[in-house]
């Protein structure tokens, strides 16, 4: 049966992070707004996922499991055939998460002082994590030219000269900014991170979700030199739209990190394996294929929706050009609004809940990102609110 992402459902009925009342207020001050924030999707999963769970509900046994040969090789073919990538499978290791994984890694690449490379505006975790482990953030801030952002190669290089400098945390494909870095980006990053001794940090947990015309590159596939100092986070998270099912996968070839990133997994004991996300994870890599292919026409149709609106109905907004990931991030700095009075306005006037571009760093201020992976009514629906908000102001 054909998953119609057009239909709309009631995610109010389960405890959900982007739809609850109590989430809105919590982060929004209000209830009353058409959520279109956190990056998950309101779409349902295949029914080929949904049968293979329901048939794990019904072995009825949930005893200790672990990860067996089967789950490796799911992931192995899911990157070789999308992605050409060739996964060893003793470079696997495990998280419950992409972020938990960051920050395991952060403990187990630096020290307390250390300076990490971001570049903002980035996913606003990463400088949570870094700050939570004492260790202080540098920014390489993204350029904006036009309607494309790109890497301030001199910058970087600059911040990466400093000996206290040991970490750079990339997000590959990018969020906010929907760039899906070019192999010739990765290799300059990389070889800056050679010359200086640096580690890097590619999380491509949104690296299937990249639109027509633009290509996803491993970090890790650019050279050999380059995947030795590189730890890859990937989930099948955002891709199958099962972030709740908290599962992640950390590949690293270098030895010595290897063995340090699994000492702290268990001495944490996050190396339980749930049987649910197992399933899943299974599943998804490896039956999962139709449905994405399914999922990705229907995204890219959502972002030329997007695109063409903002064209037509609010042209002085600028759309930045979404290569990758479902989010759209907006320049709203027309409005001649500050961060905090942006913010109101879109709360306020729109009721919207949209993630704020100063959330991702000061470089965001005056951006909202808008999560599209949602029925084409409800984008619709958030469009006509914000452009009326606009007009009557
Ligand atoms: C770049 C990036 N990394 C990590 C995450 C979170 O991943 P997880 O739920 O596996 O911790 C997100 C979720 O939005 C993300 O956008």
């Amino acid at each position: 049966m054909k998953n119609s992402f057009d239909r709309l459902i009631d995610r109010r009925i389960v405890p959900t992070e982007k739809w609850s009342k109590e989430k809105l207020n919590e982060y929004f001050g209000s209830s009353e707004v058409l959520p279109l924030w956190v990056a998950d999707m309101d779409f349902e999963v295949s029914n080929t996922l949904v049968e293979d769970l329901k048939e794990r509900a019904e072995h009825g046994v949930f005893g200790y499991e672990y990860k067996s040969n089967r789950h490796h090789q799911a992931l192995i073919e899911w990157y070789e055939k999308r992605h050409n990538w060739k996964i060893n499978i003793h470079h696997i290791h495990y998280a419950p998460s992409v972020l938990t994984a960051i920050s395991i890694l952060i403990e187990t690449l630096t020290n307390e002082g250390d300076q990490i490379i971001i570049q903002p505006p980035v996913y606003y975790p990463f400088s949570k994590i870094i700050k939570s482990h004492n260790r202080k953030v540098v920014k390489n801030s993204l350029r904006l030219v036009g309607k494309k952002y790109s890497i301030d190669f001199d910058d970087l290089e600059e911040k990466a000269k400093d000996p206290k400098t040991k970490l750079i945390l990339l997000s590959n494909p990018h969020n906010p900014v929907g760039r899906v870095w070019s192999r010739d980006e990765l290799r300059r990053i990389g070889e800056i991170s050679i010359k200086y001794g640096l580690m890097i940090i590619s999380d491509e947990i949104h690296g299937d979700i990249v639109f027509n015309g633009y290509n996803y590159t491993p970090m890790s596939t650019v050279s050999n030199e380059i995947m030795d100092r590189t730890i890859t986070c990937l989930s099948p998270g955002k891709t199958f739209n099962i972030s709740s099912l908290s599962t992640a996968a950390v590949i690293i070839s270098n030895k010595m990190v290897a063995e340090k990133y699994q000492d702290l997994i268990n001495k944490y004991h996050l190396n339980h394996t749930n049987a649910f996300s197992a399933v899943a994870f299974e599943s998804v890599y490896k039956n999962g294929e139709a449905w994405f292919n399914e999922l990705m026409i229907y995204l890219e149709e959502n972002y030329y929706f997007l695109e063409k609106y903002f064209e037509i109905k609010l042209p002085n907004a600028k759309v930045i050009k979404t290569e990758g990931t479902y989010l759209a991030w907006i320049d709203l700095r027309y409005l001649n609004l500050d961060a905090k009075e942006l913010q109101r306005f879109i709360i306020e006037e729109a009721k919207l809940a949209f993630d704020f571009g100063h959330w991702f760093g000061r470089e965001g201020a005056g951006f909202v990102r808008v999560n599209m992976a949602c029925p084409r009514m409800i984008l619709k629906k958030a469009l006509n609110q914000l452009k009326e908000a606009i007009e009557s102001k």
